[in-house]
Protein backbone atom coordinates (compact mmCIF):
# COMPACT_ATOMS: atom_id res chain seq x y z
CA UNK A 1 0.00 0.00 0.00
CA UNK A 2 0.99 3.74 -0.49
CA UNK A 3 -1.65 4.96 1.15
CA UNK A 4 0.41 7.23 4.08
CA UNK A 5 -0.03 5.91 7.40
CA UNK A 6 -0.16 8.57 10.20
CA UNK A 7 -0.76 6.10 13.54
CA UNK A 8 1.77 5.00 15.40
CA UNK A 9 4.11 1.75 14.44
CA UNK A 10 4.30 1.18 17.98
CA UNK A 11 3.72 -2.24 18.14
CA UNK A 12 0.99 -3.63 20.78
CA UNK A 13 -0.86 -0.52 19.71
CA UNK A 14 -4.07 -2.61 20.91
CA UNK A 15 -2.68 -3.81 24.37
CA UNK A 16 -3.99 -0.89 25.83
CA UNK A 17 -6.50 0.92 22.97
CA UNK A 18 -9.77 2.43 23.34
CA UNK A 19 -11.89 1.10 20.76
CA UNK A 20 -14.84 2.95 19.28
CA UNK A 21 -17.91 0.84 18.12
CA UNK A 22 -19.53 2.66 15.27
CA UNK A 23 -23.00 0.79 14.12
CA UNK A 24 -22.98 2.29 10.63
CA UNK A 25 -26.83 2.52 10.08
CA UNK A 26 -26.69 5.06 13.16
CA UNK A 27 -23.63 6.92 13.38
CA UNK A 28 -24.55 9.42 10.32
CA UNK A 29 -25.87 9.66 7.15
CA UNK A 30 -23.91 11.76 4.53
CA UNK A 31 -26.10 11.56 1.69
CA UNK A 32 -30.03 12.25 3.61
CA UNK A 33 -32.06 9.08 3.36
CA UNK A 34 -32.36 8.55 6.94
CA UNK A 35 -29.64 5.60 7.30
CA UNK A 36 -26.47 6.07 8.25
CA UNK A 37 -23.63 5.45 5.81
CA UNK A 38 -19.56 5.39 5.17
CA UNK A 39 -19.91 8.95 3.86
CA UNK A 40 -21.07 9.75 7.38
CA UNK A 41 -19.00 8.09 8.63
CA UNK A 42 -15.79 9.85 6.84
CA UNK A 43 -17.11 13.06 7.56
CA UNK A 44 -17.24 12.31 11.54
CA UNK A 45 -13.85 10.94 11.29
CA UNK A 46 -11.86 14.48 13.21
CA UNK A 47 -14.70 14.16 15.98
CA UNK A 48 -13.70 10.62 16.57
CA UNK A 49 -9.88 11.82 16.94
CA UNK A 50 -10.98 14.63 18.82
CA UNK A 51 -12.89 12.40 21.53
CA UNK A 52 -9.12 11.03 21.92
CA UNK A 53 -9.89 7.22 20.91
CA UNK A 54 -7.08 4.66 18.89
CA UNK A 55 -9.06 3.14 16.74
CA UNK A 56 -12.81 2.34 15.34
CA UNK A 57 -14.53 -0.61 14.69
CA UNK A 58 -16.96 -0.74 11.63
CA UNK A 59 -20.16 -2.84 12.07
CA UNK A 60 -20.73 -4.76 8.94
CA UNK A 61 -21.47 -2.40 6.10
CA UNK A 62 -21.07 -5.55 3.56
CA UNK A 63 -23.96 -6.38 0.89
CA UNK A 64 -26.50 -7.21 2.82
CA UNK A 65 -30.32 -7.92 2.78
CA UNK A 66 -30.45 -6.04 6.17
CA UNK A 67 -32.30 -9.56 7.49
CA UNK A 68 -29.77 -8.84 11.08
CA UNK A 69 -28.24 -5.44 10.77
CA UNK A 70 -25.92 -6.48 7.88
CA UNK A 71 -25.06 -9.38 9.80
CA UNK A 72 -26.15 -11.53 7.22
CA UNK A 73 -23.53 -10.91 4.90
CA UNK A 74 -24.48 -11.88 1.08
CA UNK A 75 -21.07 -10.60 -0.05
CA UNK A 76 -18.32 -10.23 2.40
CA UNK A 77 -16.13 -7.97 -0.19
CA UNK A 78 -18.78 -5.58 -1.53
CA UNK A 79 -20.55 -2.92 0.09
CA UNK A 80 -24.09 -2.75 0.75
CA UNK A 81 -25.34 0.65 -1.62
CA UNK A 82 -27.14 1.48 1.46
CA UNK A 83 -23.61 2.14 2.68
CA UNK A 84 -21.72 3.24 0.14
CA UNK A 85 -18.69 1.53 -2.24
CA UNK A 86 -15.56 0.46 -1.79
CA UNK A 87 -14.12 3.65 -2.74
CA UNK A 88 -16.11 5.08 0.14
CA UNK A 89 -14.55 2.39 2.53
CA UNK A 90 -11.07 2.81 1.25
CA UNK A 91 -11.04 6.67 1.52
CA UNK A 92 -12.47 5.71 5.11
CA UNK A 93 -9.70 3.72 5.61
CA UNK A 94 -7.18 5.89 5.09
CA UNK A 95 -8.99 9.28 6.22
CA UNK A 96 -8.85 7.34 9.34
CA UNK A 97 -4.85 6.63 8.83
CA UNK A 98 -4.29 10.47 8.54
CA UNK A 99 -6.05 10.82 11.68
CA UNK A 100 -4.16 8.59 13.62
CA UNK A 101 -7.14 6.57 14.20
CA UNK A 102 -7.47 2.69 13.48
CA UNK A 103 -9.84 0.90 11.85
CA UNK A 104 -10.76 -2.30 12.89
CA UNK A 105 -14.09 -3.83 10.42
CA UNK A 106 -16.84 -7.01 11.36
CA UNK A 107 -16.36 -10.69 9.90
CA UNK A 108 -18.81 -12.87 10.49
CA UNK A 109 -17.83 -16.18 9.77
CA UNK A 110 -19.99 -18.31 11.44
CA UNK A 111 -23.21 -17.78 8.92
CA UNK A 112 -23.91 -15.48 5.69
CA UNK A 113 -27.36 -14.60 4.53
CA UNK A 114 -29.41 -16.72 2.38
CA UNK A 115 -28.92 -14.62 -0.61
CA UNK A 116 -25.36 -14.89 -0.62
CA UNK A 117 -24.07 -17.24 -3.73
CA UNK A 118 -22.97 -20.24 -2.23
CA UNK A 119 -26.27 -20.52 -0.64
CA UNK A 120 -28.45 -20.01 -3.61
CA UNK A 121 -26.28 -22.28 -5.36
CA UNK A 122 -26.54 -25.04 -2.57
CA UNK A 123 -30.40 -24.55 -2.86
CA UNK A 124 -30.75 -24.91 -6.75
CA UNK A 125 -28.44 -27.57 -7.09
CA UNK A 126 -30.15 -30.26 -4.14
CA UNK A 127 -30.00 -32.79 -1.96
CA UNK A 128 -26.34 -34.40 -2.29
CA UNK A 129 -24.65 -31.54 -4.60
CA UNK A 130 -21.43 -30.92 -3.37
CA UNK A 131 -22.81 -26.76 -2.48
CA UNK A 132 -24.75 -28.22 0.23
CA UNK A 133 -21.60 -29.35 2.11
CA UNK A 134 -20.57 -25.90 2.90
CA UNK A 135 -23.47 -25.23 4.94
CA UNK A 136 -25.04 -27.94 7.63
CA UNK A 137 -28.27 -29.69 5.27
CA UNK A 138 -29.99 -32.77 7.02
CA UNK A 139 -32.45 -34.87 6.98
CA UNK A 140 -35.43 -34.24 9.27
CA UNK A 141 -36.79 -36.81 11.60
CA UNK A 142 -40.09 -38.13 12.18
CA UNK A 143 -41.72 -40.29 9.61
CA UNK A 144 -41.62 -38.02 6.48
CA UNK A 145 -38.68 -36.30 7.82
CA UNK A 146 -41.45 -33.29 9.09
CA UNK A 147 -39.17 -32.40 12.51
CA UNK A 148 -36.06 -30.92 12.67
CA UNK A 149 -32.87 -32.68 12.65
CA UNK A 150 -32.08 -32.23 16.17
CA UNK A 151 -33.19 -30.19 19.07
CA UNK A 152 -31.43 -26.79 18.38
CA UNK A 153 -32.86 -23.37 19.14
CA UNK A 154 -31.78 -20.06 17.23
CA UNK A 155 -30.60 -17.28 19.63
CA UNK A 156 -33.64 -15.69 18.33
CA UNK A 157 -35.92 -17.62 19.32
CA UNK A 158 -38.10 -21.24 17.23
CA UNK A 159 -35.71 -23.92 15.87
CA UNK A 160 -32.31 -23.52 14.55
CA UNK A 161 -33.68 -25.55 11.86
CA UNK A 162 -35.80 -24.28 8.35
CA UNK A 163 -37.00 -26.74 6.13
CA UNK A 164 -36.29 -26.14 2.10
CA UNK A 165 -38.69 -27.34 -0.59
CA UNK A 166 -37.09 -30.45 -1.38
CA UNK A 167 -37.54 -31.35 2.31
CA UNK A 168 -33.97 -31.30 3.37
CA UNK A 169 -33.31 -28.79 6.46
CA UNK A 170 -30.43 -26.63 7.28
CA UNK A 171 -29.00 -24.84 10.09
CA UNK A 172 -29.14 -21.25 11.23
CA UNK A 173 -28.17 -20.75 14.67
CA UNK A 174 -29.45 -16.95 14.05
CA UNK A 175 -32.51 -16.10 11.80
CA UNK A 176 -33.56 -19.07 9.00
CA UNK A 177 -31.91 -16.09 6.66
CA UNK A 178 -28.63 -16.90 8.40
CA UNK A 179 -27.33 -20.00 7.31
CA UNK A 180 -24.61 -21.55 9.18
CA UNK A 181 -21.19 -22.12 7.31
CA UNK A 182 -19.96 -25.91 7.86
CA UNK A 183 -16.84 -25.08 9.39
CA UNK A 184 -15.59 -28.60 8.26
CA UNK A 185 -15.03 -27.97 4.56
CA UNK A 186 -11.90 -26.73 3.53
CA UNK A 187 -13.56 -24.43 0.96
CA UNK A 188 -15.31 -22.50 4.06
CA UNK A 189 -11.66 -21.99 5.66
CA UNK A 190 -10.13 -21.32 2.17
CA UNK A 191 -12.98 -18.73 1.78
CA UNK A 192 -12.19 -17.06 4.76
CA UNK A 193 -8.57 -16.39 4.43
CA UNK A 194 -9.03 -15.03 1.18
CA UNK A 195 -12.00 -12.64 2.97
CA UNK A 196 -9.67 -11.67 5.21
CA UNK A 197 -6.88 -11.03 2.92
CA UNK A 198 -8.85 -8.63 0.70
CA UNK A 199 -9.61 -6.51 3.80
CA UNK A 200 -6.27 -6.50 5.12
CA UNK A 201 -4.47 -5.58 1.46
CA UNK A 202 -7.25 -2.49 2.14
CA UNK A 203 -5.24 -1.35 5.03
CA UNK A 204 -7.92 -2.86 7.21
CA UNK A 205 -5.84 -2.94 11.19
CA UNK A 206 -7.72 -5.80 12.54
CA UNK A 207 -11.12 -7.80 12.68
CA UNK A 208 -13.96 -8.32 15.26
CA UNK A 209 -15.12 -11.92 15.06
CA UNK A 210 -18.80 -11.99 14.91
CA UNK A 211 -19.93 -15.56 16.95
CA UNK A 212 -16.34 -16.44 17.44
CA UNK A 213 -17.65 -19.41 19.54
CA UNK A 214 -19.98 -20.37 16.86
CA UNK A 215 -17.49 -22.27 14.32
CA UNK A 216 -17.37 -25.42 14.58
CA UNK A 217 -20.42 -27.98 15.74
CA UNK A 218 -20.00 -30.95 17.67
CA UNK A 219 -19.66 -34.17 15.48
CA UNK A 220 -23.22 -35.39 14.55
CA UNK A 221 -24.61 -32.33 15.47
CA UNK A 222 -26.11 -34.42 18.71
CA UNK A 223 -29.08 -32.65 20.01
CA UNK A 224 -28.57 -30.42 23.11
CA UNK A 225 -31.21 -32.36 25.39
CA UNK A 226 -31.80 -29.62 27.94
CA UNK A 227 -35.48 -29.09 26.58
CA UNK A 228 -35.45 -25.39 27.79
CA UNK A 229 -34.17 -22.29 25.86
CA UNK A 230 -30.51 -21.70 25.90
CA UNK A 231 -28.38 -19.99 28.26
CA UNK A 232 -25.56 -18.38 26.52
CA UNK A 233 -23.80 -18.27 29.46
CA UNK A 234 -24.53 -21.11 31.41
CA UNK A 235 -21.20 -23.26 32.49
CA UNK A 236 -22.30 -26.12 29.96
CA UNK A 237 -21.05 -26.11 26.84
CA UNK A 238 -23.45 -26.58 24.34
CA UNK A 239 -22.93 -28.68 21.14
CA UNK A 240 -22.49 -25.74 18.88
CA UNK A 241 -20.46 -23.26 20.90
CA UNK A 242 -16.90 -22.90 22.50
CA UNK A 243 -16.38 -26.17 21.21
CA UNK A 244 -12.41 -27.18 21.04
CA UNK A 245 -11.74 -27.61 17.65
CA UNK A 246 -12.75 -23.89 16.48
CA UNK A 247 -8.83 -23.13 17.77
CA UNK A 248 -7.48 -24.49 14.87
CA UNK A 249 -9.63 -22.40 12.86
CA UNK A 250 -7.70 -19.14 14.38
CA UNK A 251 -4.43 -20.09 14.19
CA UNK A 252 -4.79 -20.30 10.85
CA UNK A 253 -6.23 -17.13 11.00
CA UNK A 254 -3.44 -15.57 13.50
CA UNK A 255 -0.42 -16.96 10.25
CA UNK A 256 -2.49 -14.51 8.20
CA UNK A 257 -2.61 -11.60 10.06
CA UNK A 258 0.89 -12.01 11.09
CA UNK A 259 1.99 -11.89 7.01
CA UNK A 260 0.93 -8.41 7.50
CA UNK A 261 3.33 -5.53 8.72
CA UNK A 262 1.40 -3.14 11.67
CA UNK A 263 0.26 -5.24 14.33
CA UNK A 264 -3.16 -6.15 12.64
CA UNK A 265 -5.33 -7.70 15.17
CA UNK A 266 -8.60 -10.20 15.85
CA UNK A 267 -11.04 -9.55 18.06
CA UNK A 268 -13.10 -12.10 19.57
CA UNK A 269 -17.13 -11.84 20.27
CA UNK A 270 -16.82 -15.28 22.28
CA UNK A 271 -19.60 -16.02 24.62
CA UNK A 272 -17.96 -18.97 26.18
CA UNK A 273 -19.01 -20.47 30.23
CA UNK A 274 -15.62 -18.87 31.91
CA UNK A 275 -12.95 -16.06 31.45
CA UNK A 276 -10.99 -19.49 31.81
CA UNK A 277 -12.50 -20.44 28.54
CA UNK A 278 -11.99 -17.45 26.89
CA UNK A 279 -8.53 -16.81 27.33
CA UNK A 280 -7.95 -19.96 25.20
CA UNK A 281 -9.37 -17.92 22.32
CA UNK A 282 -6.35 -15.63 22.99
CA UNK A 283 -3.47 -18.08 23.63
CA UNK A 284 -0.48 -16.03 21.45
CA UNK A 285 -0.99 -18.05 18.70
CA UNK A 286 -4.45 -17.03 18.10
CA UNK A 287 -7.00 -14.21 18.54
CA UNK A 288 -5.46 -10.71 20.03
CA UNK A 289 -8.58 -10.13 22.27
CA UNK A 290 -11.80 -11.29 23.43
CA UNK A 291 -14.69 -8.95 24.88
CA UNK A 292 -14.96 -9.22 28.23
CA UNK A 293 -19.00 -9.93 28.96
CA UNK A 294 -18.48 -11.25 32.47
CA UNK A 295 -17.76 -7.51 32.55
CA UNK A 296 -20.60 -5.80 30.95
CA UNK A 297 -23.17 -8.41 33.02
CA UNK A 298 -21.29 -7.22 36.14
CA UNK A 299 -24.08 -4.93 38.51
CA UNK A 300 -22.93 -1.68 39.74
CA UNK A 301 -21.73 -3.13 43.24
CA UNK A 302 -18.04 -2.83 44.19
CA UNK A 303 -17.66 -6.60 45.40
CA UNK A 304 -18.73 -8.08 42.58
CA UNK A 305 -16.79 -5.77 40.16
CA UNK A 306 -13.69 -6.17 42.18
CA UNK A 307 -14.81 -10.00 41.76
CA UNK A 308 -14.83 -10.02 38.24
CA UNK A 309 -12.10 -7.56 37.54
CA UNK A 310 -9.68 -10.09 39.32
CA UNK A 311 -11.42 -12.92 37.30
CA UNK A 312 -10.43 -11.12 34.43
CA UNK A 313 -7.09 -10.32 34.45
CA UNK A 314 -6.16 -13.43 36.24
CA UNK A 315 -8.08 -15.40 33.48
CA UNK A 316 -5.57 -13.88 31.02
CA UNK A 317 -2.35 -13.09 32.37
CA UNK A 318 -1.61 -17.43 31.43
CA UNK A 319 -1.76 -16.48 28.12
CA UNK A 320 0.11 -13.06 27.92
CA UNK A 321 -3.50 -11.22 26.63
CA UNK A 322 -4.74 -8.06 27.72
CA UNK A 323 -7.96 -7.54 29.23
CA UNK A 324 -10.67 -5.95 27.92
CA UNK A 325 -13.49 -4.18 29.13
CA UNK A 326 -17.00 -3.32 27.65
CA UNK A 327 -20.05 -1.96 29.08
CA UNK A 328 -22.73 -1.29 26.05
CA UNK A 329 -23.09 -2.09 22.39
CA UNK A 330 -24.94 -2.26 20.03
CA UNK A 331 -26.83 -6.39 21.15
CA UNK A 332 -27.40 -5.05 24.63
CA UNK A 333 -29.46 -2.31 26.57
CA UNK A 334 -27.50 1.04 26.69
CA UNK A 335 -25.79 0.95 30.12
CA UNK A 336 -27.09 4.30 31.48
CA UNK A 337 -30.14 2.56 31.49
CA UNK A 338 -28.72 -0.79 32.53
CA UNK A 339 -27.20 0.58 35.52
CA UNK A 340 -30.63 2.42 36.93
CA UNK A 341 -31.25 5.19 34.40
CA UNK A 342 -28.86 7.24 36.36
CA UNK A 343 -26.35 9.45 34.61
CA UNK A 344 -23.98 10.16 37.65
CA UNK A 345 -24.09 6.28 37.67
CA UNK A 346 -23.10 5.55 34.32
CA UNK A 347 -20.47 8.31 34.05
CA UNK A 348 -18.37 6.56 37.39
CA UNK A 349 -19.08 3.26 35.39
CA UNK A 350 -17.29 5.06 32.82
CA UNK A 351 -14.80 6.31 34.68
CA UNK A 352 -14.07 3.39 36.55
CA UNK A 353 -13.70 1.41 33.21
CA UNK A 354 -11.32 3.87 31.60
CA UNK A 355 -8.92 2.83 34.50
CA UNK A 356 -8.37 -0.86 34.11
CA UNK A 357 -5.45 -2.30 32.69
CA UNK A 358 -5.95 -3.21 29.15
CA UNK A 359 -7.95 -2.29 26.43
CA UNK A 360 -11.35 -0.71 26.49
CA UNK A 361 -14.39 -0.66 24.14
CA UNK A 362 -16.91 2.55 24.09
CA UNK A 363 -19.84 1.92 21.99
CA UNK A 364 -21.28 4.86 19.92
CA UNK A 365 -23.39 7.44 21.87
CA UNK A 366 -22.32 6.26 25.26
CA UNK A 367 -19.78 9.29 25.21
CA UNK A 368 -23.30 11.65 24.91
CA UNK A 369 -24.90 9.28 28.28
CA UNK A 370 -27.14 8.62 25.73
CA UNK A 371 -30.46 6.26 27.36
CA UNK A 372 -31.48 3.06 26.03
CA UNK A 373 -34.29 3.93 24.03
CA UNK A 374 -37.16 2.04 25.42
CA UNK A 375 -40.53 3.18 24.13
CA UNK A 376 -39.83 2.48 19.99
CA UNK A 377 -43.89 1.63 18.68
CA UNK A 378 -44.07 -2.28 17.41
CA UNK A 379 -44.40 -1.08 13.68
CA UNK A 380 -41.03 0.72 13.67
CA UNK A 381 -38.97 -2.67 15.35
CA UNK A 382 -36.32 -3.84 13.04
CA UNK A 383 -34.44 -6.27 15.15
CA UNK A 384 -34.70 -10.26 14.11
CA UNK A 385 -35.42 -11.45 17.91
CA UNK A 386 -38.25 -8.67 18.37
CA UNK A 387 -40.23 -10.97 15.75
CA UNK A 388 -38.88 -14.12 16.05
CA UNK A 389 -39.21 -14.10 19.98
CA UNK A 390 -43.37 -13.06 20.76
CA UNK A 391 -41.07 -9.44 21.09
CA UNK A 392 -39.75 -10.69 24.37
CA UNK A 393 -37.01 -10.22 23.42
CA UNK A 394 -36.87 -6.66 21.17
CA UNK A 395 -34.05 -5.10 23.18
CA UNK A 396 -31.71 -4.18 20.65
CA UNK A 397 -33.55 -1.60 18.58
CA UNK A 398 -33.58 0.62 21.54
CA UNK A 399 -29.54 0.83 21.48
CA UNK A 400 -29.64 1.43 18.12
CA UNK A 401 -31.43 4.33 17.52
CA UNK A 402 -29.46 7.27 15.55
CA UNK A 403 -26.87 9.63 17.09
CA UNK A 404 -27.76 13.16 17.78
CA UNK A 405 -25.35 15.45 16.63
CA UNK A 406 -26.80 18.85 16.40
CA UNK A 407 -30.24 20.62 16.53
CA UNK A 408 -33.16 21.21 18.92
CA UNK A 409 -35.14 18.36 17.17
CA UNK A 410 -35.14 15.17 15.37
CA UNK A 411 -33.01 14.16 13.02
CA UNK A 412 -30.57 16.30 15.12
CA UNK A 413 -27.94 17.02 12.16
CA UNK A 414 -27.98 13.17 12.22
CA UNK A 415 -28.60 13.54 8.50
CA UNK A 416 -30.82 15.50 6.25
CA UNK A 417 -33.84 13.60 6.38
CA UNK A 418 -35.79 11.63 8.92
CA UNK A 419 -34.17 8.30 10.73
CA UNK A 420 -34.54 4.71 10.18
CA UNK A 421 -35.59 4.57 13.92
CA UNK A 422 -37.40 7.57 15.44
CA UNK A 423 -35.17 9.77 17.90
CA UNK A 424 -36.68 10.99 21.04
CA UNK A 425 -38.11 14.50 21.09
CA UNK A 426 -36.02 15.38 24.63
CA UNK A 427 -32.33 14.56 23.49
CA UNK A 428 -31.57 18.41 22.11
CA UNK A 429 -29.15 18.49 25.36
CA UNK A 430 -27.65 15.20 24.37
CA UNK A 431 -26.43 15.93 20.95
CA UNK A 432 -22.89 16.56 20.37
CA UNK A 433 -23.25 20.29 19.49
CA UNK A 434 -25.03 20.79 23.22
CA UNK A 435 -22.51 19.19 25.09
CA UNK A 436 -19.32 20.31 23.29
CA UNK A 437 -17.26 22.94 25.22
CA UNK A 438 -19.58 22.11 28.37
CA UNK A 439 -17.44 21.17 31.08
CA UNK A 440 -19.88 19.79 33.01
CA UNK A 441 -21.17 17.40 29.90
CA UNK A 442 -20.83 13.93 29.55
CA UNK A 443 -18.77 14.35 25.87
CA UNK A 444 -16.23 16.81 27.68
CA UNK A 445 -15.68 13.59 30.45
CA UNK A 446 -14.76 10.95 28.03
CA UNK A 447 -12.77 14.12 25.98
CA UNK A 448 -10.68 14.42 29.10
CA UNK A 449 -10.58 10.55 30.53
CA UNK A 450 -9.50 9.51 27.25
CA UNK A 451 -7.18 12.16 27.18
CA UNK A 452 -5.54 11.69 30.39
CA UNK A 453 -4.93 7.98 29.33
CA UNK A 454 -2.58 9.61 26.64
CA UNK A 455 -0.85 11.60 29.03
CA UNK A 456 -0.91 8.90 31.61
CA UNK A 457 -0.03 5.74 29.96
CA UNK A 458 -0.05 3.87 33.21
CA UNK A 459 -3.88 4.19 33.46
CA UNK A 460 -4.23 1.31 30.39
CA UNK A 461 -1.08 -0.43 31.69
CA UNK A 462 0.04 -3.88 32.61
CA UNK A 463 -2.01 -6.55 33.79
CA UNK A 464 -2.53 -5.75 37.61
CA UNK A 465 -4.22 -3.88 40.20
CA UNK A 466 -3.08 -3.13 43.49
CA UNK A 467 -5.91 -2.49 45.46
CA UNK A 468 -5.96 -0.24 48.45
CA UNK A 469 -8.93 -0.37 51.53
CA UNK A 470 -11.73 1.14 50.97
CA UNK A 471 -14.98 1.36 52.84
CA UNK A 472 -17.77 -1.18 52.30
CA UNK A 473 -18.89 -0.16 48.46
CA UNK A 474 -15.90 1.27 47.20
CA UNK A 475 -13.41 0.68 45.18
CA UNK A 476 -10.03 2.38 45.34
CA UNK A 477 -6.89 0.79 43.49
CA UNK A 478 -3.32 2.38 42.53
CA UNK A 479 -2.05 2.46 38.68
CA UNK A 480 1.21 2.69 37.36
CA UNK A 481 2.29 6.52 37.86
CA UNK A 482 1.09 7.42 40.80
CA UNK A 483 -2.49 7.14 39.72
CA UNK A 484 -5.19 6.25 42.11
CA UNK A 485 -8.89 5.14 41.45
CA UNK A 486 -11.73 5.67 43.93
CA UNK A 487 -15.19 4.77 42.38
CA UNK A 488 -17.81 4.51 45.00
CA UNK A 489 -20.90 2.37 44.02
CA UNK A 490 -23.04 3.33 46.61
CA UNK A 491 -25.87 5.49 46.85
CA UNK A 492 -24.93 7.72 49.57
CA UNK A 493 -21.28 9.99 49.89
CA UNK A 494 -18.72 7.78 51.49
CA UNK A 495 -15.88 9.31 53.43
CA UNK A 496 -12.41 8.45 52.72
CA UNK A 497 -9.80 7.45 55.64
CA UNK A 498 -7.14 9.62 53.76
CA UNK A 499 -7.05 11.62 51.21
CA UNK A 500 -5.48 9.78 47.63
CA UNK A 501 -4.22 12.66 46.55
CA UNK A 502 -4.76 15.83 43.67
CA UNK A 503 -8.11 15.38 42.09
CA UNK A 504 -7.14 14.84 38.13
CA UNK A 505 -10.90 13.52 37.18
CA UNK A 506 -14.00 13.13 38.60
CA UNK A 507 -17.24 11.44 37.08
CA UNK A 508 -19.36 13.91 38.77
CA UNK A 509 -19.69 17.42 36.77
CA UNK A 510 -16.87 20.22 37.49
CA UNK A 511 -19.59 22.89 38.74
CA UNK A 512 -20.99 19.96 41.40
CA UNK A 513 -17.19 19.79 43.28
CA UNK A 514 -17.79 23.29 44.64
CA UNK A 515 -21.30 21.98 46.31
CA UNK A 516 -21.38 19.97 49.71
CA UNK A 517 -22.05 16.71 47.25
CA UNK A 518 -18.26 16.30 46.76
CA UNK A 519 -14.80 16.27 48.17
CA UNK A 520 -16.24 17.88 51.05
CA UNK A 521 -12.98 18.95 53.57
CA UNK A 522 -15.34 20.91 56.26
CA UNK A 523 -13.69 18.31 58.79
CA UNK A 524 -10.48 16.93 57.36
CA UNK A 525 -12.33 14.27 55.71
CA UNK A 526 -12.54 13.32 52.09
CA UNK A 527 -15.71 12.57 51.32
CA UNK A 528 -16.71 10.87 47.32
CA UNK A 529 -19.76 11.73 46.75
CA UNK A 530 -22.56 8.73 45.38
CA UNK A 531 -22.21 7.46 42.50
CA UNK A 532 -18.87 8.54 41.52
CA UNK A 533 -15.44 7.64 40.41
CA UNK A 534 -12.56 10.18 40.81
CA UNK A 535 -8.56 9.68 39.17
CA UNK A 536 -6.27 10.77 41.84
CA UNK A 537 -2.60 11.51 41.59
CA UNK A 538 -0.51 11.00 44.40
C1 LIG B 1 -23.51 -10.96 17.24
C2 LIG B 1 -23.80 -9.60 16.71
O1 LIG B 1 -23.22 -8.66 17.56
C3 LIG B 1 -25.31 -9.50 16.63
O2 LIG B 1 -25.73 -8.20 16.37
C4 LIG B 1 -25.79 -10.47 15.60
O3 LIG B 1 -27.21 -10.48 15.59
C5 LIG B 1 -25.30 -11.88 15.89
N1 LIG B 1 -23.92 -11.92 16.29
C6 LIG B 1 -25.46 -12.75 14.67
O4 LIG B 1 -24.52 -12.39 13.70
Amino acid sequence: MTEQHNVTPATDWWRDAVIYQVYPRSFADGNGDGMGDLAGIRSRLPYLRDLGVDAVWLSPFYASPQADGGYDVADYRAIDPMFGTLPDAEAVIADAHHLGLRIIVDIVPNHCSDQHEWFRRALAEGPGSVTRERFHFRKGRGQNGELPPNDWESIFGGPAWTRVPDGEWYLHLFAPEQPDFNWDHPAVQDEFRSILRFWLDLGVDGFRVDVAHGLVKAPGLPDMGHGEQLRLLGNQVLPFFDQDGVHAVYRTWRAVLDEYAGDRIAVAEAWTPSAERTALYLRPDELHQAFNFHYLNTGWDAASLRAVIDASLEAMRPVGAPATWVLSNHDVVRHRTRLGGSLDRARAAALLMLALPGSAYVYQGEELGLPEVTDLPDEVRQDPSFFRANGQDGLRDGCRVPLPWSGTAPPYGFGDAGTWLPQPADWAPLTVASQAGDPDSTLELYRAALGLRRTHPGLGAGDTVEWLDAPDGVLAFRRPGGLICTANTTGAAVKLTERPGRVLLSSLPPSHLSTSRHLLNTTGDYVVAADTTVWWEE
